[in-house]
């Protein structure tokens, strides 16, 4: 089965034809982080607007490389929640406008089920169950994913998500947008002891808690501007990225280790950090765990993994009419 996706949840506008939930045909993606990177962060109304101008050119691209037309396709997914409200309104409508001329189903995607997804593009064996981080710009949670189309939080976080805290650190060090890259790069040759940041203490086994760790990045700026020293800002963007990947890290392997889990994946724009899987990579195979990491194109925001995640969801029966609705927040393991 063929199935288009569109993703237009944030600052990508994405179009992209996957078979069969693993089999990529074109993927296309529009960014409009650049422009963003000019406020520090996304501002939803640019986002909106570069999606309504994009979308259409950006389907049509993603059906042309795939060489199919509307009417070959076999279901348009589409990411309806969670997301910037306006932003997610510009994708669900194309989608349904498509569905309803090409008559084929609509199949409404939920954006994290499909940064997990993201992971069955590159791993034909990789099926549920199994233990998932998914970290993204909005939200950090372990999820168990119990098959394609059940979910259960085991822990998340109680303020920031992960993504979140990288983007507010790195706009308060003045290093651009989107945050983790610039963070990434700020770190190299830093000293992940240069500075002392806190574990912050958080209620709930796997939850995880980022705004104290921010505040402590903080304090540390404005302590070395009261006292005239100069800011290590590789040292500081070192220990910050030690720190958080580290959190991260122990949480999803102490829950595996309760769980007694052999297997753990990973999935969101977070999933590009490359101490984060640096550390998985070593204590996974240190603990004869196998594990999954995404492709670095598929980790951040992409309609190749709407596309995969829609067919699973279109085999489990989860279409919607043309009344489908847009949604700001939505849990991953809300029931349809
Ligand atoms: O999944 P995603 O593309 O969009 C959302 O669903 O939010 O995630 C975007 C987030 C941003 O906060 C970005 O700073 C972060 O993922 N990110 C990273 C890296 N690349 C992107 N965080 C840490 N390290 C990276 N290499
Ligand atoms: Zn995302």
């Amino acid at each position: 089965m063929y199935i288009l996706g569109i993703e237009t949840s944030c600052d990508e506008t994405a179009a992209a034809v996957v078979e069969d939930g693993r089999i990529l045909h074109s993927n296309v993606i529009a960014s409009s982080a650049a422009e963003q990177n000019l406020y520090g962060g996304v501002v939803p109304e640019i986002a909106s607007r570069r999606h309504i101008e994009n979308i259409s050119a950006v389907a049509d691209a993603a059906m042309k490389e795939a060489g199919l037309t509307p009417q070959q396709l076999d279901a348009v997914a589409v990411t309806f929640a969670p997301g910037l409200i306006g932003a997610v309104l510009v994708g669900t409508n194309y989608a349904k406008g498509l569905a309803y001329a090409a008559a084929k189903p609509l199949v409404p995607v939920h954006h994290l089920r499909g940064h997990i997804a993201a992971l069955y593009l590159t791993y034909p064996e990789l099926k549920p169950p199994f233990l998932c981080l998914v970290a993204s710009g909005g939200h950090s949670h372990i999820v168990q994913v119990e098959s394609y189309t059940k979910f259960r939080v085991l822990g998340r976080t109680v303020d920031d998500a992960a993504g979140e805290a990288f983007d507010k650190v790195a706009r308060t060090l003045g290093l651009g947008y989107p945050g983790g890259p610039a963070v990434s790069k700020a770190a190299v040759g830093g000293d992940i002891r240069g500075y002392t940041l806190p574990t912050p203490h958080v209620e709930g086994k796997y939850n995880v808690s980022f705004s104290g760790l921010k505040t402590a990045v903080l304090n540390v700026i404005n302590q070395c501007a009261m006292k005239g020293e100069e800011l290590r800002t590789a040292d500081l963007a070192a220990s910050f990225q030690f720190r958080i990947t580290d959190i991260l890290a122990e949480k999803l392997l102490l829950a595996a280790k309760d769980a007694g889990a052999k297997t753990l994946c990973v999935a969101g724009g977070v999933a590009a950090n490359a101490l984060l899987r640096e550390n998985l990579t070593k204590q996974c195979k240190k603990q004869g765990i196998t594990l999954y990491l995404p492709e670095l194109a598929f980790c951040g925001d992409n309609a190749a993994m709407i596309a995969a995640q829609g067919y699973y969801e279109l085999l489990a029966g989860n279409t919607a009419g043309l009344d489908l609705n847009s949604l700001p927040t939505l849990p991953i393991d809300y029931r349809e």
